[in-house]
Order: C-alpha cells, then sequence, then structure tokens
C-alpha cells in the first residue's frame, strides 16, 4: 500500500506537470517558460516531506533515478535524481530542454557555449559561459542544445528533482564534449523506440 507521502507525491506531481503544460502551451519552450518552470520544481523541491529518503533507495554509486511521474504518449519525465558525492559529468547536451531543482546536497553546474560550426564530424570547441550552484532553494533551467556539466560538492548526495522534455526512456542523442580534446561524441538516440 502507498505510503502517505506516496500518495500526496502523486498528487503533487500532477499537478506540477499540468502547469508545466500551461505554461509551454502559452509560451512554447522559450527561456521564459522554462524559467517559469525552474520556479515551479523549486517550488515542489522545497517541500522535503513529500520525498522521504526511506521512499528512494540510495544508489550504489555514481547516481540514481527515481521515475515519479513519467508521461505516457511521449510526454514529459519527472525524476528524483540521487547523485552521490564526487559524481561528475562530462560536459554534455540533452538535445531536450531540462529543468533541475535542488532537495538537499550541492551540485555545481558549468555552462559551455558551443564555438565552432560542426563541420568536422568528431571535433567541437566548447567554452566556460557560467556556472550555478544547485542547492536548496534553487535550481537550474537549460533549453534543447544547452551544454553543461556537472559535480556534486561536499560529502552529502545532491538529492533533487529533474524534469526533461521527454522521458529518458525516449531520450534523443545526447552530446558529449571534452573540451581539453576540442573532441565530441555522441550517444545513440532513443526515439526510435517504441513508446512505453
Ligand atoms: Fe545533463
Amino acid at each position: 500500500m502507498a505510503s502517505t507521502a506516496a500518495t500526496r507525491r502523486a498528487r503533487a506531481c500532477a499537478a506540477l506537470l499540468e502547469q508545466v503544460h500551461a505554461i509551454t502551451a502559452q509560451h512554447g519552450n522559450t527561456p521564459t517558460a522554462l524559467h517559469a518552470i525552474k520556479l515551479k520544481l523549486v517550488g515542489l523541491a522545497k517541500k522535503p516531506g513529500l520525498f522521504p529518503e526511506e521512499d528512494f533507495a540510495m544508489p550504489v554509486a555514481q547516481g540514481r533515478f527515481h521515475p515519479l511521474l513519467v508521461e505516457d504518449n511521449d510526454g514529459l519525465g519527472l525524476y528524483l535524481t540521487i547523485n552521490l558525492p564526487g559524481k561528475e559529468a562530462a560536459p554534455h547536451d540533452h538535445g531536450i530542454w531540462c529543468v533541475n531543482a535542488a532537495i538537499s546536497g550541492r551540485e555545481r553546474h558549468v555552462f559551455y557555449r558551443r564555438t565552432d560550426d560542426g563541420s568536422v564530424p568528431g571535433r567541437a570547441e566548447v567554452v566556460i559561459t557560467g556556472e550555478v550552484l544547485v542547492q536548496p532553494g534553487t535550481g537550474t533551467a537549460m533549453s534543447d542544445h544547452d551544454i553543461h556539466s556537472t559535480e556534486v560538492l561536499g560529502t552529502e548526495p545532491a538529492i533533487g528533482l529533474a524534469l526533461y522534455g521527454y522521458a529518458l526512456a525516449r531520450f534523443p542523442s545526447v552530446a558529449f564534449y571534452h573540451p581539453a580534446l576540442n573532441s565530441t561524441r555522441t550517444s545513440p538516440s532513443r526515439r526510435h523506440a517504441v513508446p512505453a
């Protein structure tokens, strides 16, 4: 039987996605819309009673995604993410917009801009454009092809909410960048997969 927290959480997540759809219906996936969505997600993440630690198993290593609400018909994916101290992700772009908000812990997001024209396969140049420390009360919003790297700071896991324009199982190709080598590689797209 679902716990009280799980019931309230399911209701809150459904309400959030309703608000997100209202925002994108009006503004599309523009930076303005993503900023508004970020504020909603930060608001939800500020309710730790909805996300008790006992409801979400810790990763064995690195990080773990717990689905909170994944829409049918190729819709949005809302997850609780747990990243362990020291976990890093190289600069990458998801190919789809994403919004993050912290529940606990601290994660540094560094943002990059690609400066080459993409004409040479496997080559890419990126430069740092800024960074945000994602900790309780804050979040980030990224457009479809924004590039970020992440690193968990301190000794506590970084626990947060992540909302993506597609479910992880339906992700497009993700491009990773190696700033020191000026190289790039891509993961296979999952967009061809039959929707769950
Ligand atoms: Fe990412």
